[in-house]
């Protein structure tokens, strides 16, 4: 039995139909993508470096984006362009696709705003020497996939939220070179398994060493330097951290002998104490 041409025709109009849908939605995204980051970008104080940023040009071969293949912005990595201002305004829900944010070595300021959690794709968050204040959003904590997260160098203030430690991917930790402090005892802080680097240098952390520092097992990299950690340096280090390579405690208020366990730590490198 063969199609009646009726229904091979409705067919054929409901296939182009959905065609010409889809292809609207896709153009309708990407230009509320672009519309967005130029909102962002006339918030901007002497945005000069942005000025591919415009709608002469297609948004994928603006300066710093990069898009998937659906043309959607992937990866927005804007370190060292002299820019300043707030993340207020940008409208992270225009951005879904987004997996990489680095704006390292700029000049922003302001709080991290909570929607920047609305950014389930993002793997890497990079807000490393600005000028960032207020206190860090514990809902940064709902970026489940994130594996590098550098807020170091700026003015963040109040706890470490706990939160943060029980990012399920993460990797590369770095909050160092703040005015961070901790909730006594780190209360409801879990162990970190996934953590190899972890940056908290130059803070305000007091108290004895944190328990869910020595418990992160895969540490490889530590600098506590900086701080006011008092109390003896754990003498179950080496046993709990095996992989540790580079260890700074320098600058502290630790009291008691250096264990001499830390000489069997046989990869380890470099230690200031
Ligand atoms: C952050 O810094 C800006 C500009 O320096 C200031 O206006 C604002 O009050 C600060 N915010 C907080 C929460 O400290
Ligand atoms: C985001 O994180 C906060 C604080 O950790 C939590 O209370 C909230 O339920 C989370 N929101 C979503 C949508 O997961
Ligand atoms: C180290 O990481 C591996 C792989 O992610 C994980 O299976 C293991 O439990 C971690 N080890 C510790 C001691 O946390
Ligand atoms: C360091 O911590 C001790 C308590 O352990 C406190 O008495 C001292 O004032 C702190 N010093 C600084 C510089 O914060
Ligand atoms: C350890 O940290 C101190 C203070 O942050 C720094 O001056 C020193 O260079 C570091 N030591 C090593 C071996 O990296």
């Amino acid at each position: 039995m063969s199609t009646p041409p009726e229904a091979a025709f409705t067919t054929g109009i409901l296939l182009i139909l959905a065609l010409l849908i889809s292809a609207g939605h896709s153009h309708a995204a990407t230009e509320s993508e672009a519309e967005a980051l130029l909102d962002w970008k006339v918030s901007l104080r002497d945005p000069d470096a942005l000025s591919s940023w415009n709608k002469a040009a297609g948004l994928c071969s603006w300066r710093g984006v990069s898009c998937n293949d659906a043309g959607r912005v992937e990866s927005l990595r804007l370190h060292g362009l002299g820019l300043a201002g707030t993340l207020d305004k940008l409208d992270t829900m225009a951005l879904p696709a987004l997996t990489v944010f680095d704006l390292n070595d700029n000049n922003f300021v302001g709080s991290i705003p909570a929607s920047l959690s609305q950014l389930h794709y993002l793997t890497v968050l990079d807000l490393g020497s600005n000028g960032f204040n207020g206190s860090i959003s514990p809902q940064l904590s709902n970026l489940s996939g994130l594996v590098d997260l550098r807020l170091y160098n700026n003015n963040f203030v109040g706890d470490i939220p706990y939160q943060l430690s029980r990012l399920p991917r993460i990797v590369h930790f770095d909050l160092g070179s703040n005015f961070l402090t901790n909730p006594e005892g780190y209360r409801r802080f879990s162990p970190m398994p996934t953590v190899t680097f972890m940056w908290l240098y130059l803070n305000y952390l007091t108290g004895i060493f944190p328990k869910f520092v020595l418990e992160s097992g895969n540490i490889t990299y530590l600098d506590l330097s900086q701080n006011n950690v008092s109390g003896p340096i754990p003498y179950s280090l080496p046993e709990k951290l095996p992989n540790i390579k580079y260890l700074n405690l320098s600058v502290n208020a630790f009291s008691g002998q250096i264990p001499a366990s830390l000489s069997m730590l046989g990869k380890l490198r470099a230690y200031g104490l």
